[in-house]
């Protein structure tokens, strides 16, 4: 069998690279940067993924460096673009800027992995602070954008292709193209599709499993639905037993919901465990977005282990199923070198003892959320649940951020205010805590398109960028000292079941987080709202979506009429270097 191998440099995207690489028909496997240059011979082609790292710092992730020698063709991505050219001689300096999300890329020379293209620029993304300024012997640029001078070079003679951006990222308009060209390059045989993966599971399901049943959390959402009904496929519906837990951060009136439609799928084995309080009382007084997410998830474990014993589970004839998929876990900093941008409540310490003990069945772990759709359609599933919006297993939890107090100042800067508040985002793959920043500014999707990025690159305080939208002119603003409680999760409910309605029609939606911020904007003791209506494909890089001005100022007035709320602002940022979610 033909393989491409991934070398992970700890890329928030080395899964997608493997997951693009599959889509074109072609194994792929993916191996730490530990790997000994003889091992590697067995592959056809070899990609060097991008990775927090700098490559001037002496303590940076190395490679064997007869990698380059080995005569097997290979392309270097973001970091594996710089380490390359360092390693065979190159220079790579600190940048000036950085770039963070999408950039127009002119491709200078239309070799090795750009053969095919035939428009003269694209829109890429990229996402780095350092660039390459000197490339070693033996190697051609063959590409640049406005901040970035030599950002893709070849060497067809040693068949070594190097590219700045990304093109593994849906974002990326020639990525699938270059992809494609660089496994032609390798004479790979394409023989990878979602039908052998399907055939390949069942078998290893059942091999897993043995005799044993398997107790699965499901949450209605598109992950656990389609791995229940992959277990169910190969072991059957009698040994698969399903349980949802209402934490009290569902959507409005979704339990009832979720409970017609898992029915409707033929779920026989179904128990709802009613845990709202006891969520509620170990989250009082929480406010650090981490903490929320531990205590969540050791809740869910401790109420699954109740309910098991409870239902005479006995643990040695029973395996524990999640729905978990790929990007949760490298967000948690599941793979080597990759930077822990928060923890999925499927992998927190407990879970991981017991993936390590062999109690745990995962059995769509590998599988991005377009495969896992694909999957879903291709075992039956109604295509309203296939299609559902992801929405995190913490749930509105995650969506209503708290706090104690003002974390900074209301500052002013040219054309707009920091925010006192901080939220999660990602930029060059790693984790950052940083302030919004609301841009007055008309609005005008032309102009916001490019004052985002802007901002976001050149402020390291910076990792979101807003505007208002009900027409609130912004004065004063202060933080309103609050946590987790079911008031304000009632008050997230009431405004997400407005904004779903309000874009149920627009297909351009792939998410559209609804949140709820302690901000009290010209008045004490209030809160606001951001909506974040997201494009993406598969959630490691998505585009903030442009929807039509006079829906999004209707919707504004509306969910200014929930009590209490003092503002509603749009979140203009792209991911990176925002994520999907707040937090
Ligand atoms: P971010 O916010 O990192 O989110 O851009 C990426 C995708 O992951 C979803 N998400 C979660 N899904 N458990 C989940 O099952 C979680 O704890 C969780 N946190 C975020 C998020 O909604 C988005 O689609």
């Amino acid at each position: 069998m033909d393989k491409i191998v991934i070398i992970d440099f700890g890329s928030q995207l080395a899964h997608l690279i493997a997951d693009r690489i599959r889509r074109l028909g072609v194994y792929s496997e993916i191996r730490s940067t530990d790997i000994p240059a003889s091992d590697l011979k067995q592959y056809k082609g070899i990609i060097i993924s991008g990775g927090p790292a700098s490559v001037n710092d002496p303590k940076s992730p190395q490679l064997d460096r007869t990698i380059y020698e080995i005569g097997i063709p290979i392309l270097g991505i973001c970091y594996g673009h710089q380490y390359t050219m360092r390693a065979l001689g190159g220079r790579v300096a600190k940048g000036v800027v950085g770039e963070y999300g999408l950039t127009q890329f002119t491709v200078t020379k239309n070799i090795g992995v750009f053969k095919h293209l035939e428009k003269k620029s694209y829109q890429v993304y990229a996402s780095h602070f350092d660039t390459v300024e000197k490339v070693p012997e033996g190697f051609e640029v063959v590409g640049e954008t406005r901040d970035d001078k030599m950002s893709a070079t070849a060497n067809e003679l040693r068949k070594i292709y190097t590219v700045q951006f990304h093109p593994e990222v849906a974002h990326t308009e020639c990525g699938m193209k270059i992809l494609d060209t660089f496994i032609e390059i390798t004479g790979s045989k394409r023989d990878w599709s979602i039908e052998k993966f399907i055939s390949e599971e069942v078998a290893s399901i059942n091999k897993k499993v043995d005799s044993k049943k398997v107790f699965m959390l499901v949450s209605g959402g598109v992950d656990s639905t389609v791995a229940y009904a992959l277990l169910a496929k190969a072991l059957g519906e009698d040994r698969v037993y399903a349980m949802y837990v209402d934490t009290g951060f569902m959507r409005k009136n979704e339990t009832a919901q979720i409970k017609k439609s898992l029915e409707k799928i033929g779920i026989k084995n179904l128990h709802i465990e009613h845990a709202e309080k006891e969520f509620f009382s170990a989250l009082k007084g929480i406010y650090e977005p981490e903490q929320k997410r531990k205590i969540i998830g050791d809740k869910f474990l401790e109420i699954q282990r109740n309910v098991a014993q409870k239902l005479n589970l006995n643990p040695d004839e029973w395996l524990l199923g999640q729905g978990t998929i790929y990007p949760d876990t490298i967000e948690s900093g599941g793979t080597r070198n990759a930077d822990k941008i928060k923890t999925h409540h499927n992998r927190v310490p407990e879970i991981e003892e017991m993936i390590r003990q062999g109690k745990i069945i995962e059995p769509i772990k590998e599988l991005y959320k377009d495969e896992v759709r694909e999957l879903g359609a291709q075992l039956g599933l109604p295509e309203e649940m296939v299609n559902r919006h992801p929405f995190p297993g913490p749930g509105l939890a995650v969506r209503c951020l708290c706090a104690e107090k003002e974390d900074g100042k209301y500052e002013k800067l040219p054309n707009g205010h920091l925010l006192p508040i901080k939220s999660v985002g990602v930029q060059g793959d790693e984790r950052t805590y940083r302030h919004p920043f609301v841009l007055d500014s008309a609005h005008d999707w032309n102009k916001l398109r490019t004052i985002s990025p802007s901002i976001t690159n050149t402020d390291s305080r910076i990792n979101r960028v807003l505007v208002e939208i009900s027409g609130v002119k912004i004065e004063k603003v202060s933080i309103t000292q609050s946590y987790l409680t079911p008031e304000r999760i009632a008050k997230l409910q009431e405004a997400d079941a407005l904004v779903m309605d309000a874009i149920k029609d627009e297909k351009s939606v792939w998410q559209c987080p609804t949140v709820l911020i302690p901000l009290s904007v010209n008045a004490e003791g209030q809160e606001s709202i951001v909506i974040r209506p997201v494009s993406s494909q598969e959630a490691m890089t998505a585009n903030f979506t442009e929807l039509p001005w006079e829906k999004v100022e209707k919707l504004a007035k509306d969910l200014m009429k929930i009590h209490g709320i003092s503002a509603v602002f749009y979140d203009i940022t792209n991911k990176p270097p925002a994520t999907i979610e707040w937090e």
